[in-house]
């Protein structure tokens, strides 16, 4: 296909069907989990329903169990550009990163540095402020709160060799959508001897990942934000995991990627993950036309249509979320939160609107139908820096590949009309 075909997308998505107050539902709030496809539902019901069971069994429904989990960690792998025994499952990324925490906490000597982010997701700065309880010194790399992107320089001078031990940094901001060059971030790491941990949650249905590429230790995501249900991945680079010793049972198997699975994992969850991943290889291959020219030569079989997949949604949603921001742009009292234009970006926008409290926004848009969230998403840091806690937040409308031009148009039109009565 040349063009994306949004509608083939809805078709899939039982959700969509949804009507408020005789509206059409709009799912704006993907960046707090997208919706569900019927295949990932499918998944998850045919898991609970035939083959319900736990692992290392010598008996069909086990048997089964182990291939369901096998399946999960490749299709992990080729979400990632990495090895299926690089790719652990967990509760969400905040518990994956919590245990990483723990891991890392064993091997930190007082005055050792830790690097985190203003930019971030509390869930990619609480667990490194931990490591302060072993003497750890915290610092964060500042945000130019202009254009809500990192300060490099500073960056650059705060990564100490053989002092900093560890660097952790989002690839997307899931607050204002900024994407980070986290490849650059781990370069920093590693040449100073330190550790990399990205969190690709918000970025994850945004863009391929290359773990190898971007040459990072640790990296996270999260199946509820790309189409699947609610479990957390970590990618963990052999040769970083097999230094640390992750907290576990002795019973436990102590070889990655299951060292970093506590007791019996989401199996139901993780058959939905393997879905997910196969319905943007789906989404790559009915979309291969338009991307096709953008595709690494080396890539193969369903990596190669899980990044045409991305890509083909990124080239969907990024021109709609150019011409939503310029809309919103021109209404009185609408202020926008971001990068510049040209700086590379999700489609989530997020902005205020004077006279209203971001929740009152978002309350009147729902009542027409139009799910967009309010508040600092967790991004409690920056929204603060940038004085927003007060008026209750940013308002943040997030775009997927179901997203339509009428939708927005709805909303822009509603935000307009709010803007008027504000007034
Ligand atoms: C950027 C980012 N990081 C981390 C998280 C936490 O993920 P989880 O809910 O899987 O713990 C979120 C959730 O919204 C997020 O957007």
């Amino acid at each position: 296909m040349s063009s994306f075909d949004v509608a083939y997308v809805r078709s899939q998505f039982p959700a969509l069907k949804r009507t408020v107050n005789g509206r059409p539902a709009a799912y704006l709030d993907g960046p707090g989990g997208t919706q569900t496809p019927q295949r990932v539902i499918d998944a998850v019901a045919d898991y609970l329903a035939h083959h319900n069971c736990n692992v290392h069994g010598a008996f069909v429904t086990s048997e089964e169990t182990d291939h369901v989990i096998e399946e999960a960690r490749a299709a992990g792998a080729d979400l990632l550009g990495c090895h299926r025994d690089e790719v652990s499952y967990g509760a969400n990324m905040t518990t994956l990163a919590l245990l990483l925490s723990d891991a890392l906490a064993r091997d930190i000597r007082p005055g050792d540095e830790v690097l985190i982010t203003q930019l971030d997701h509390e869930a990619n700065r609480g667990p490194w402020q931990r490591l302060a309880e072993r003497g750890a010194v915290v610092r964060e790399i500042p945000v130019d709160l202009t254009t809500c992107t990192l300060d490099w320089d500073a960056f650059e001078r705060l990564v100490v060799p053989g002092t900093t031990r560890v660097v952790a940094v989002g690839y997307a901001s899931n607050a204002v959508g900024t994407v980070t060059d986290v490849a650059r971030a781990a370069a920093l790491a590693r040449d100073a001897g330190a550790l990399s941990v990205i969190d690709a949650v918000h970025y994850a249905l945004h863009g391929p990942i290359d773990v190898r590429a971007i040459g990072c230790d640790f990296l996270f995501c999260s199946a509820y934000k790309f189409f699947g249900p609610h479990v957390g991945l970590m990618y963990a680079r052999r040769e970083a995991t097999e230094v640390l010793e992750p907290v576990r049972l002795s019973t436990q198997d102590p070889d990655p990627p299951c060292v970093w699975e506590t007791g019996t994992l989401n199996h139901e969850g993780m058959a939905g993950a393997t879905a997910a991943v196969d319905f943007i290889a789906d989404l790559g291959e009915r979309h291969l036309g338009m991307v096709e020219a953008r595709l690494p030569a080396d890539l193969q079989g369903r990596r190669r249509a899980v990044v045409a997949g991305m890509l083909a949604g990124e080239a969907h949603e990024q021109p709609l979320a150019r011409r939503l921001r310029e809309q919103l742009a021109r209404i009185p009292g609408v202020s926008l939160y971001g990068p510049p234009e040209e700086a590379p970006r999700t489609s989530t926008v997020s902005f205020t609107l004077d006279g209203l409290q971001a929740v009152e926004v978002c309350r009147a848009l729902g009542a027409r139908g139009l799910f967009t969230w309010d508040g600092h998403f967790y991004a409690h840091r920056l929204v603060e820096l940038l004085g927003l806690l007060p008026r209750g937040g940013l308002v943040r409308v997030g775009l997927a590949p179901y997203t339509t031009e009428e939708e927005l148009e709805r909303l822009v039109t509603a935000v307009a009309e709010l803007a008027r009565a504000a007034r």
